[in-house]
């Protein structure tokens, strides 16, 4: 069968110079780092991804964790504690939790509502975090990330933004004066594992002081790493942009004007969406159900979404066995 539900959206997971870099890794370091970073789990590789993605995200410094779930849970226990945080409320899971272990005062917006956003954000005193997916995983739709900014600013808000499933850079820099701190993923985009964030340097520093997510777990493995940094050279390259045209082609082969690789297709009753998956895997096409509790009652859906690693053929035959569902 070919799959349509992985989030390798350039294909980078499978990538020759990707590949490479792991096993070079692999064996110039061993498997696992060993430790936590703090005590001997540090490897070089782990600095130089940090530099790159600093770069890459425009920041001055950026720091890795061993999942993006472990990032949000560390960024918001350490910027958050104590704050309100204003949340989206199709934010992911990590971000939901984060805010639990923050035991912060939660205050949700109705999805992509600035409105209602900017009425949470001046409901109160205190200091207040606002997070939001850039893109949204079960949707994809984009965040307003230009609106989120201007009104953090305003607000004197700090701004998490958690770009994990970006891969056309949606939402790009945030420019003026909002404090912004920009989550991501290893595992999606880049192909790999583990999570990042990026921002100022001394709040990566506060990071590795105060994130118990960061200081008390085994590092990143370095060919997780070094697969991600080889990921993220691919990516901002010339070959990046021509996996992103193609990825592009495929999105408007099935959905014409859709801005993102995820695709949603809402069939609302459990059973209906189960159903379709199956019709689906008989023509040789796997695309799970999404039911709750990782998508509202009533809204199940199938999450078909493209890869640039598909080719035309794989794209044209998944259109046909949509088509068929009627
Ligand atoms: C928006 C968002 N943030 C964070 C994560 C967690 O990332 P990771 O898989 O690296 O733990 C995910 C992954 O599912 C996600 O969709």
């Amino acid at each position: 069968v070919t799959s349509f539900a992985s989030n390798d959206y350039l294909g980078l997971s499978i990538h020759p110079e990707v590949r490479a870099a792991a096993h070079d890794a692999l064996d110039r370091w061993g498997a696992g780092a060993g430790s936590s970073r703090l005590i001997v789990g540090d490897r070089p590789i782990h600095a130089d991804l940090e530099d790159d993605i600093a770069a890459w995200r425009d920041t001055e410094a950026a720091l890795v964790f061993p999942t993006g779930f472990q990032t949000n849970l560390g960024v918001l226990t350490t910027f958050a504690t104590e704050a309100r945080i204003v949340s989206d409320e199709l934010n992911h899971a990590s971000i939901i939790d984060g805010a639990r272990l923050a035991k912060a005062e939660v205050a949700v917006y109705r999805h992509g509502d600035l409105e209602h956003a900017d009425r949470l954000v001046s409901g109160g005193p205190g200091r207040v975090v606002v997070v939001s997916d850039t893109v949204f995983s079960m949707d994809g739709d984009v965040a307003d990330v230009t609106g989120l900014a201007e009104m953090c600013a305003r607000a004197q808000a700090l701004l998490v933004l958690d770009d994990a499933h970006a891969v056309f850079g949606e939402g790009g820099l945030v420019a003026g004066d909002a404090a912004c701190l920009r989550v991501g993923t290893l595992s999606k985009t880049l192909g790999s594992q583990g999570g990042y964030v990026a921002g100022p340097r001394s709040w990566m520093e506060l990071l590795i002081n105060r994130a118990r997510s960061f200081i008390f777990t085994t590092g990143l493995s370095p060919a997780a790493a070094a697969a991600a940094r080889a990921a993220l050279s691919v990516c901002r390259s010339s070959e990046g942009d021509r996996r992103r045209a193609r990825l592009r082609r495929h999105i408007d082969t099935v959905r014409p004007g859709h801005g993102t690789p995820i695709i949603p297709v809402v069939l609302g009753d459990e059973a209906a969406a189960v159903d379709a998956a199956d019709r689906l895997l008989r023509h040789g096409i796997l695309v799970p159900a999404i039911r709750p509790p990782t998508v509202p009652a009533g809204t199940s859906r199938l999450r078909v979404s493209l890869s640039a690693a598909h080719s035309e053929a794989d794209v044209k035959r998944l259109v046909e066995a949509l088509e068929l569902l009627g």
